[in-house]
């Protein structure tokens, strides 16, 4: 299928990839076929994002809150994070894709920090899409420690206190250098946030759409960025007109 024309296509597309579970559930299988099933929706959202021009995409993979599901399905999701990376890091940097990790990396395990560091250090000159992937992410962690960067920076005498300005915390924040999201979808019927980029979300459309997240394809993600387009953004003004980017 041909890419219809769309318009005010969003800079920055931020997604909570919810329902894998209810997806397998629904058809008797475990749960972990439902994230097996989650990782080609994941290939296919950055395939369609490319496609029509979207220049971020955020996917929430794996929460701060995640390490308190069991032991079985954690070690499914980091296999499959591990194998996505290792299987489709050549394809993506080939689709000069940029792959950007956001979320706690001190203290991950000694066979996920390398493959991330790895994606990220092969692909940082590439000038396409960049796909930001949240791994041991939390909101309030990552607030919680760019708030810690700026207090050292304050007792050591670096800073004043007054200094402390939206844009400095926002410059100490995991997404440092990334636009905040047009717009943040979740998949499932769901309606949070869920502690997902709850700084960068100030102005954000959000959107929460009906399918699980393996049933999310092409043209669930086509429909979606309509949507958003009829959209009218204001960031706390009279009117403006949605294809202002944020951070502009
Ligand atoms: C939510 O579904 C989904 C997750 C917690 C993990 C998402 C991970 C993937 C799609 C695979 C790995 C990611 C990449 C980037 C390769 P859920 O288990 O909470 O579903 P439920 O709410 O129906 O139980």
């Amino acid at each position: 299928m041909s890419i219809p024309p769309l318009s005010n296509v969003p800079t920055h597309v931020a997604i909570i990839m919810d329902g894998n579970g209810r997806w397998a559930n629904k058809r008797g299988l475990p749960r972990t076929m439902g994230h097996r099933k989650g990782v080609e929706a994941v290939r296919e959202a950055v395939r369609t994002a490319g496609e029509v021009g979207v220049r971020y995409l955020t996917l929430f993979a794996f929460s701060s809150e995640n390490w308190t599901r069991p032991e079985d399905e954690i070690s499914d999701l980091m296999g499959l994070l591990k194998a996505f990376i290792r299987r489709d890091l050549a394809d993506l940097h080939r689709q000069n894709v940029r792959i950007r990790v956001i979320g706690d990396k001190t203290n991950l395990r000694s066979d996920i920090l390398p493959l991330l560091l790895e994606a990220e250090e092969t692909t940082r000159n590439n000038s396409g899409i960049t796909l930001v992937i949240a791994f041991n992410y939390g909101a309030r962690d990552e607030m919680a420690r760019a708030m810690r960067s700026l207090a050292v920076d304050v007792k050591e005498g670096r800073m004043l206190p007054e200094q402390i300005t939206p844009e400095r915390i926002a410059s100490r924040l995991d997404t440092a250098g990334i636009p905040d999201p047009d717009l943040v979808l979740r998949t499932s019927g769901e309606e949070r946030l869920s502690n997902f980029l709850l700084w960068q979300a100030a102005y954000s459309e959000l959107l929460f759409v009906p399918e699980l997240w393996p049933d999310f394809n092409r043209d669930s993600f086509l429909a979606a960025l309509e949507r958003y387009a009829t959209r009218e953004r204001r960031f706390g003004g009279l009117s403006k007109p949605a294809t202002l980017a944020v951070g502009s």
